[in-house]
Order: C-alpha cells, then structure tokens, then sequence
C-alpha cells in the first residue's frame, strides 16, 4: 500500500516539508470557497492508499476545522485504504470538561465529528490535555515537541535556572522538560477569569534569584506568561525569563502582552504551520521532522514509543 500526504490549506508548508523528508509528492488538491462561505475540497487520487490529512486547526479555527472533515470526506469517499489525520495543533482540545453548567465539550464534540468524517487515527502533538485520546473513539498518537524544544533551549539557559509551570496543568509538561535539562520546577497558581483574562498569585518552589524557562502546550493572548512572569519576578526571580511553548497561535494581544517582559526567547513550533504574528525573539523550530517520522514508522507498522507524549 503506497503512502500520501493530503496537504489541507492550513498544512500547506508544513505538508510539502513533511512530503519531500518522506520522498512523496503531496497529492493535489482543490478548495473552492464559494460566495456564501462554503467550503468544497476537492482530492486528487488516493484509492487504496495510506494516506495522512495535515491540517492544523488553528485560527480560523472554524474554517479549518471544516475544511478538514471534508478532506476526510472526500478521501474515504475516494477509496483510500486508511485515513489519519494530522493535527498537530488541535483547535477546541482546550475545550475537555464543562467548567460551568451550560457549556459543551468542544473536544469531545471535535473528536466525534472527525472519527465520523473517515478519520481511523490521529496524530496530534502536545494537545492541551491528555484526556483527548479517552475522549476519541479512534486511536490517538499524541506526539512530544518537548525534546526538540528542550535541546534548543540547553544551550540558552544557566545552571541557577528553574523551569516554570505558568499553571497546574502545565506541571506535567514542565517536569518533562525539567527532566531533560535537569533543572528544578516552580509551578504557579492561576485562575481563568475569561478566555483572555487570567489571575495569577502564587508560586510553588525556589525561584528567588534564578533565572526562568516558563513552559506551556500554548501561547494564544499571552495572559499566562503574563501573569506567570509576573509572579515570578515578584517573587525575587531573576529578571532573565525565556518562554516555550509547543503551540503559538499567538492572537490578538500577545506581542503587547509580551514585549514589555523583554524576556530573552520566545520559542515555539511550526505547529500551526504560518499565520504567526511577528514578535521580537520569536524563534520558530519546526515539528516537520518529528511528524515526518511518526508518519514513517505508522506507514511500516512500527513503534512511536520514544515520539510520544509523556502521560
Ligand atoms: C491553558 O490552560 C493552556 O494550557 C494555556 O496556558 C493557555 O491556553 C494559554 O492561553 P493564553 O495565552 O491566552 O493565556
């Protein structure tokens, strides 16, 4: 069974990256936009194939997030052998409980709408939570950016620092990068005021005099790092803060958010493949090799141990 990569438009770059380390052409495909907003994708030749659908669903999350359940659509309807879905950043995963009566459960209701659109397997990359592989009916191959990003930042950093959990849930994460450059971890405390609110107060662990590596899955309006290095830095942390985060979809707010913390680095992947704002020491690392392997070894039926996400 012959491998292809099915480049959605939100894929784009990163799919003909991923294409040519995987010695394949992308398959062509169309996508029409009509007047009213309709979206229709049209796919060239996938019978009988394995094929992988890149698309990230970051902003326009809507837009992309359909146009992926059609390209599911049309691969399945067109005869392909399997169907995965790449996602390696996966919009709504924020989205995994009812925070408060009357809400939905956008992951679970994403999840849903993928497996019934054709999707036999997802490949994502550091999703907000793990529980989105317990809410998928379909396997979930949840990949880590965490070593690459780690062996970025190894040169970057002193011995005195001290990795930094901007909030509980990011913990797990933080200790996985804490373990990789063997430094300690602080974790902060926050509350979600609103989507682009947060309040931070305190701050677990010994900071006081150390320079900062504040790690999260994601940097949307920035208000986490915000608050985070706040804390932080009343806190008697050194004035030397670096941020990595998987994902940066960085919308409105960031930059202003960001830059007056002039923190040295601001490191994150191609996850959302583009469509990043421009910011000072913004660096971009690219998750084409990491998906490009994944992808290589699921064509072969072998192993994805050392690729995954610590759990
Ligand atoms: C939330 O729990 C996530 O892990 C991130 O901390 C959050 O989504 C980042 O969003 P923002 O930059 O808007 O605070």
């Amino acid at each position: 069974m012959g491998l292809r990569i099915v480049p959605g438009t939100a894929g784009g770059p990163l799919a003909t990256t991923i294409a040519r380390a995987l010695n394949t052409e992308p398959v062509t495909c169309e996508l029409e936009r009509f007047p009213d907003g309709e979206l229709r994708p049209v796919v060239g030749h996938v019978r009988g194939l394995d094929v992988y659908v890149i698309q990230p669903t970051g902003p326009p999350v809507n837009d992309h997030l359909v146009e992926l359940l059609l390209l599911l659509d049309a691969c399945r309807r067109g005869g392909a052998a399997r169907i995965t879905a790449v996602i390696p950043y996966f919009g709504y995963a924020r989205q995994d409980r009812r925070g408060r009566a009357g809400e939905a459960v956008g992951a679970r209701v994403v999840a849903d709408a993928l497996a019934g659109s054709g999707a036999q397997r997802l490949i994502v990359v550091d999703p907000h939570s793990a529980a989105l592989e317990a809410m998928c009916g379909i396997p979930v191959e949840m990949l880590t950016a965490v070593p690459a990003l780690a062996a970025v930042l190894e040169p970057m950093i002193t011995e005195e620092a001290v990795v930094v959990a901007p909030d509980l849930g990011a913990a797990k994460l933080a200790e996985h990068y804490a373990s990789l450059l063997r430094r300690p971890v602080a974790v902060v405390r926050k509350t979600r005021v609103s989507g682009a609110a947060v309040h931070s107060e305190e701050i677990a662990g010994d900071v006081a005099g150390r320079p900062a590596v504040i790690v999260d899955d994601m940097i949307s309006t920035g208000a986490t790092i915000e608050a985070a290095a706040g804390v932080f830095l009343d806190r008697g942390g050194a004035p030397d803060v670096i941020v990595a985060a998987t994902h940066g979809p960085l919308v409105d707010t960031a930059a202003s958010r960001l830059g007056p913390l002039h923190v040295r680095c601001v490191l994150t992947t191609d996850s959302l493949a583009g469509g990043q704002i421009a910011m000072p020491a913004l660096q971009v690392e690219s998750v084409a090799p990491l998906l490009a392997e994944a992808i290589s070894r699921l064509h072969q039926n072998r192993p994805l141990e050392d690729l995954l996400l610590r759990t």
